[in-house]
C-alpha cells in the first residue's frame, strides 16, 4: 500500500451494543482507512455480525460512537446510511427471491439514477459473475447458495458503495465457490472498494486482507496487519488450526 495518510472511512470508539440487558458488543475500537479490506474474525458468538449491524444503523448503541467519511452516524436510519454509500451483504444474503436475477441488480441501483451507469454496471457484474448472466431471468430464490451469494454481492456493488461490510460471505459454500468469492472479494478490493470482511474461514480472510481484528466475546483482542497475525501463534493456535 502507498505511504500517503489515506482517508478514514470508518472509526469505532468505544462501540457497546446490548440486547435487553445482555453486553454482545462491550467497547471496541477499530478503524477502516479509505481501500483497505479489513477483515473481523472470530469464533460464534463473538459479536461480528451484531457490530456490523451497529454500524449499519441496524442496532441502537448502549455506548461510544461511529463515524462514518468523518461524521457520527448515530441515529442515521439505514436506508440514509446505504444512500450514502455504505452497504452490507448480511449473514444468510437476503436476495429477493421472487425477482430475478436482472431486477435484484436493478434493486441494488435504486439509490442510483444514472440509467447509461446501472446498465452498464449490470454488464460489468455479468463479465465479474457470468453464472449471474447465464441465468439473468432466473428467480434468485431457485439459485444455489453459492450462486445467491455471488447475486447478493453484485447487488451490493450495483449501489456504487464507498464501505461494503460482508458478513460471512463463504458460510455454507463448497471450496470451489468459497475459492471464487474470495477471489471476487480480491478483485473488488483491487479495485479501490473499501471492504470490512467478517468471517469464521480466518486464514483464507487474512491472506486476502490488509488488516485484521479478532473478536472474542465481545471485544477486539488482537490486530494487526494481516500477514503478521497469519504468523502469530496464538491466531494460529485459535483460528487456524494449527
Ligand atoms: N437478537 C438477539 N437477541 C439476543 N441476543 C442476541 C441477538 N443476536 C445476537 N445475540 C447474542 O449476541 C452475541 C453476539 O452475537 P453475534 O451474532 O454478533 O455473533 P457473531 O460473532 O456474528 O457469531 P457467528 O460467527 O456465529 O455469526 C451472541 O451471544 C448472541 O447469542
Ligand atoms: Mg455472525
Amino acid at each position: 500500500m502507498s505511504a500517503t495518510p489515506q482517508e478514514v472511512v470508518l472509526k469505532i470508539n468505544g462501540l457497546m451494543v446490548s440486547y435487553g440487558g445482555i453486553e454482545a458488543v462491550k467497547g471496541i475500537d477499530f478503524e477502516i482507512r479509505q481501500g483497505e479490506l479489513v477483515t473481523l474474525i472470530g469464533a460464534n458468538g463473538a459479536g461480528k455480525t451484531t457490530t456490523l449491524k451497529a454500524i449499519t444503523g441496524l442496532l441502537p448503541w448502549a455506548g461510544g460512537d461511529i463515524s462514518y467519511m468523518g461524521a457520527s452516524i448515530k441515529g442515521r436510519q439505514p436506508f440514509k446510511l446505504l444512500h450514502d454509500g455504505l452497504a452490507m451483504v448480511p449473514e444468510g444474503r437476503g436476495v429477493f427471491s421472487r425477482m430475478t436475477i436482472i431486477e435484484n441488480l436493478q434493486m441494488g441501483a435504486y439509490v442510483r439514477t444514472d440509467d447509461a451507469g446501472i446498465s452498464a454496471d449490470i454488464e460489468k457484474m455479468f463479465g465479474i459473475f457470468p453464472r449471474l448472466k447465464e441465468r439473468a431471468n432466473q428467480l434468485a430464490g431457485t439459485m444455489s447458495g453459492g450462486e445467491q451469494q455471488m447475486l447478493a454481492m453484485a447487488r451490493a456493488l450495483m449501489g456504487q458503495p464507498k464501505l461494503l461490510l460482508l458478513d460471512e460471505p463463504s458460510m455454507g459454500l463448497s471450496p470451489i465457490m468459497v475459492d471464487k468469492i474470495f477471489e471476487v472479494v480480491r478483485d473488488i478490493s483491487a479495485q479501490g472498494v473499501t471492504i470490512l470482511l467478517v468471517e469464521q474461514n480466518a486464514r483464507l480472510a487474512l491472506q486476502a486482507a490488509h488488516r485484521g481484528y479478532v473478536m472474542e466475546s465481545g471485544l477486539v483482542t488482537m490486530s494487526g496487519p494481516a500477514r503478521e497475525m497469519l504468523d502469530d501463534p496464538k491466531v494460529r493456535a485459535a483460528y487456524l488450526g494449527e
